[in-house]
């Protein structure tokens, strides 16, 4: 694990600090040497126009194979195409490419299979509030069976930006802030598409997605400028793709957006320093959508030429959607601008990967036969929502619902009714015929126990700004026990380029809330959104909040379940809820600063005197006008139990390289309901040679501890754990003090220290 071990020059006193071995050294590949072989056999018999072909993805002419694609098909200038979801077509295509061109080279199929194909599973962001990466395994699994039975072979998910903005519409496909938890979810996900082996029946290569600091667009406005320092690129950024490329993802897509000034599409330190030399990775580089082609918009490029040039020279294998490559290789080539040998070594990449799909193994000319959506992929997603839904509030125990005591129950917003709206963004092929809604759900169990039940809408969409049904609903939750007010954000409000600059519930539903408050119901919110919209306003004037996001398919059934109880919430926040727009970017890992906010050192304006001096209040990193910490933290979620923790030990205080260096902490259940717990273990590296964060997430575990039990929970640290990177990219580890939290949130102060020393 170490390679060398060195005294440390920002130390005066002796210090050492070791350079960790890269983790790429033992990557595993999802490319076997065999397909490596064939696929070299087979470039030794091209053309050059056949290689560029392979690097060609089309966009597919939908319902029909055109007769001008057919034609390019054939003529072996189309490696893979894009976009279609027909059964047939895509048999047609893979026909025309197998029996009509040259070389008989099957296709790959991409399409942007991103939680879920027909069976819709809880957005990403959602998935991540599980803290459990092996649903983002079942969610992928599920969704390639799906995609594969009708011809699809590649997904370009996961979608592995860290996303610290949530102005920013992707924070939807993200599994949020953290680089731990994201690598940890993002190496399932590929496992489930990809399985042990591509060749599996149902296998199909996956694609970690965008590389990289996309999530970091300026302003949360999507495709916008990303300015980010090595060090944050390094140890936040990057971390995930890098966990990806050493679990053997066969593909990366490079993102739409500049990195300090170089746009990814034509950025040879990201592409072939960073991936390639660095890192080892040998699957497919693929460009976001005419991202090559953008070049020119950006400003990198001249011309055409000169983008698929930039695109080539930089490392880009296939070229999604614009036509540089096809359109302006031969020329490259004879120029010798670009050397035949570097378009060869693409090429045999894209070979490689569909050699070891097993597409030139298996007839994919035929058209399958297409199964209908199974019960048990229902249930997978239901099981998954259940793990996904985050409890924020529930004052006075509000929740669960008791319906057996519960005379007459309403039910209050537009989002309640509507499947479509379960879903959330990036699901072109799911079929929101078979989502069951909040309504339908809570409907059932109302029917069952003879319970009266009232339902308004009141909106037409999340951004109706009418009040016109206001008198109703106010009478139906006067006169219920309790009421259940579903709002949120509408699909079409997050996911790419949806981006919003005010976060708070849109339309009119903040005044809803403010007019259903004063009654003397107990109000339940949930909230279905694709972002951690601003609670602030609405906190304080509802009993309970359960977060859902967009929780898929059976995400009523599921919302129905945990407000009653059935089955008790366990979820907890992947990224930080604001109490204000502006405090954006706001996480957990943020760094102490010279001058460090507490609430010894925050004023609020509201409390300064007349003409008070410039120097005399507060002087710390803060905001005047809000509290410096989030509305909710990072890692917080509820649960119906009362779990408290003690007991924090450390093997050795004193841990000493070789040593195995455990926490060890018992967690009891003051309550008489199961629980799942998620426990989060974080450090902080209180002197370093660079700036550490205030708390970084090392592991998590979910803990099942019963009702009245005292469980003790053990997590085994190793020098990786204490470890950064520094600018060049060495990771190293530090000898000096750290401290160990364990806890149920990012804002644990349940805290042990101990030294760490390398000799
Ligand atoms: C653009 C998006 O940025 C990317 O995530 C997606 O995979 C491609 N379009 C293909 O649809």
């Amino acid at each position: 694990m170490i390679d060398t071990i060195k005294q440390n020059p920002h130390f005066p006193n002796k210090n050492l600090y070791a350079t960790l071995t890269s983790s790429s050294l033992s990557r595993r590949s999802c490319i076997d040497e065999t397909s490596v072989q064939r696929a070299q056999n087979l470039l030794a018999e091209m053309t050059l126009q056949e290689k560029l072909g392979q690097l060609n993805q089309v966009n597919s002419s939908v319902n029909h194979v055109s007769h001008d694609l057919a034609g390019q098909i054939q003529a072996g200038m189309v490696g893979s195409v894009i976009n279609e979801n027909k059964a047939d077509i895509i048999a047609q295509m893979q026909s025309i490419a197998v029996n009509e061109s040259r070389l008989g080279i099957p296709l790959l199929i991409g399409r942007d299979v991103i939680h879920g194909f027909s069976t819709i599973f809880p957005l990403p962001i959602a998935m991540a509030s599980s803290f459990d990466p092996s649903v983002a395994e079942l969610a992928a699994r599920i969704s390639s069976i799906e995609a594969a039975q009708i011809g699809i072979n590649w997904t370009f998910s996961p979608m592995i930006d860290i996303s610290r903005d949530a102005r920013w519409g992707r924070i939807a496909e993200s599994f949020g802030e953290d680089p731990v938890l994201c690598s940890a979810m993002t190496v399932s996900m590929v496992r489930g598409y990809q399985t042990d082996s591509l060749s599996n029946e149902n296998a199909i290569a996956a694609c970690a997605k965008h590389f990289v600091g996309y999530g970091a667009s300026e302003a949360g406005r999507d495709y916008n400028t990303t300015n980010l320092s090595d060090h944050d690129l390094r140890n936040v950024y990057m971390p995930p793709f890098k966990a990806a490329s050493d679990s053997g993802v066969a593909s990366i897509m490079t993102s739409f957006s500049d990195v300090n000034g170089v746009p990814v599409s034509g950025n040879k330190w990201l592409l072939t320093e960073v991936l390639r030399d660095q890192w080892q990775f040998d699957g497919v580089v693929v460009s976001d959508w005419e991202s090559v082609s953008q070049l020119i918009v950006h400003g990198l490029a001249e011309d055409m030429y000169h983008a698929a040039y930039l695109g080539l020279s930089s490392g880009v294998d296939i070229e999604m959607v614009s036509a540089t490559f096809i359109e302006h290789g031969q020329a490259l080539v004879n120029s010798e601008h670009i050397a035949e040998t570097q378009i060869n070594e693409a090429v045999l990449r894209v070979l490689s990967l569909k050699f070891a799909l097993g597409l030139f193994d298996k007839d994919v000319t035929q058209v399958p036969v297409v199964e209908d959506i199974s019960s048990d992929a229902l249930d997978a997603s239901y099981q998954v929502a259940t793990k996904s839904c985050v409890l924020l509030k529930n004052e006075n125990k509000a929740l669960p619902l008791n319906l057996d005591a519960t005379k007459h129950l309403a039910l209050i917003g537009c989002l309640a009714e509507d499947e479509y709206e379960m879903l959330g963004t990036w699901i072109f092929d799911g079929d929101p015929g078979k989502a069951i809604t909040i309504k339908e759900a809570l409907e059932v169990e109302c029917e069952a126990r003879n319970l009266s039940f009232t339902f308004e809408r009141v909106f037409q969409n999340s951004r109706d700004h009418s009040q016109a049904h206001f008198e109703h609903a106010t009478r139906l939750v006067e006169n219920a026990c309790h009421a259940i007010v579903v709002v949120g954000e509408e699909s079409i409000l997050s996911g790419e380029a949806h981006c919003r600059a005010d976060i708070s519930l849109p339309g009119a539903q903040l005044a809803l809330i403010e007019r259903l408050a004063p009654t003397n119901t107990k109000i339940t919110l949930v909230v279905m959104a694709g972002r951690p919209v601003i609670l602030t306003d609405v906190v304080d004037k509802v009993e309970a909040i359960l977060y859902a996001w967009h929780p898929g398919a059976m995400g009523g059934k599921a919302i129905t379940d945990l407000l009653l109880g059935t089955i008790n919430p366990s979820a907890k926040l992947p990224v930080s809820f604001l109490r204000h727009v502006g405090q954006t970017p706001l996480y957990y890992g943020i760094k102490n600063t010279g001058r460090p906010v507490s609430e010894h050192t925050h004023v609020f304006m509201d409390d300064f005197p007349d003409r008070a001096p410039q120097t005399s209040l507060g002087m710390s990193s803060s905001h005047i006008d809000q509290h410096f910490t989030p509305l909710f933290p990072f890692g917080y979620g509820l649960s119906y139990s009362d779990i408290t923790y003690s007991n924090l030990q450390m093997s050795h205080t004193n841990f000493n390289q070789q040593d195995k260096l455990e926490a060890r902490v018992t967690l009891t259940n003051n309550s008489e309901v199961n629980a799942i717990e998620i426990v989060q273990l974080y450090i902080h590296d209180p002197v370093a040679s660079l700036t550490r964060p205030v708390k970084e997430l090392k592991q998590f575990k979910r803990l099942e501890v019963l009702a009245g039990e005292s469980k003790e929970l053990c997590f085994e640290l190793s020098l990786p754990d204490f470890a950064f990177y520094r600018d060049d990219g060495e990771h190293i580890v530090e000898e000096g003090e750290f401290t160990i939290f364990v806890g149920a949130s990012s804002a644990t102060e349940n805290s042990v220290s101990i030294r760490l020393s390398l000799v």
